[in-house]
């Protein structure tokens, strides 16, 4: 039984007038329990991606045409960050689907990754006008929807795409040239950090040390244990 069906269940018991609930404990099936938690999250971040669509807590409001909330695995050990919305993701809703998510497809390709496995997201949700950097105030503004995203899926890594995203999640000025070369901690989970595709595409002397850092990714990722229930 979902989450959602057992709180409608519990939900009619109570106007039932049923007052107390005997619970013997089952053992339960692993498998049925993680695919529950895997649907709750699922609903979870639905509902606040609707709650989130009409947001009006920065300027960035004024240019959007859709609010891009992060898409893929609920349940996800690896969540990227980026920086912002563009103009297709604008469009469509969906993260990283321009020439740079094309790019991400290819480099999580590259190390044995699917966008069905992870999850992708961004420091702000609407595209900031002309792909201009978000100011702070508006990094400011659209954090809680990151955190509440990280604290639902509880992923194993992170990796932070490009200095807006590294910076603002480590709260620091420190360069990316300087911030890649070593793995960090937030919220208690390893992240790494490297060039956005965006700086990829754009200055070729950036693709061998992202494909350095890629490496760093898949090696720890492949090594973590299932998630700890
Ligand atoms: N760049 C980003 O940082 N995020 C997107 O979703 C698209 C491009």
């Amino acid at each position: 039984m979902s989450v959602k069906a057992l709180n409608q269940y519990l939900e009619f018991l109570k106007i039932a007038g049923v007052q107390d609930i005997f619970i013997k404990s089952i053992p339960i099936d692993q498998e049925f329990a993680d695919n529950d938690l895997l649907e709750s999250k699922k609903l979870l971040l639905q509902e606040l991606s609707e709650k989130y669509a009409d947001c009006q807590k920065c300027e960035l409001h004024q240019g959007r045409i859709k609010l891009v909330y992060g898409q893929g695995n609920a349940d996800a050990k690896l969540m990227v960050i980026g920086e912002a919305p563009g103009a297709e993701e604008n469009k469509s809703g969906q993260a990283f689907v321009g020439k740079a998510g094309q790019l991400l497809d290819r480099q999580l390709k590259a190390i044995n990754l699917t966008r069905e496995e992870i999850y992708i997201a961004n420091i702000v949700k609407c595209r900031p006008p002309g792909n201009r950097d978000p100011h702070p105030v508006e990094m400011e503004a659209c954090m809680p929807y990151l955190q509440e995203q990280i604290e639902i899926i509880q992923p194993q890594i992170f990796l932070f795409l490009g200095r807006i995203a590294a910076q603002a999640l480590l709260n620091t000025t420190t360069s990316l040239g300087r911030l890649r070369l070593t793995a960090h901690i937030l919220n208690g989970i390893p992240a790494y950090v490297t060039y956005h595709p965006a700086a990829v595409l754009r200055f070729s002397e950036y693709r061998k040390p992202t494909w350095e850092d890629l490496q760093k990714v898949r090696d720890q990722y492949f090594m973590l244990p299932s998630k700890q229930r």
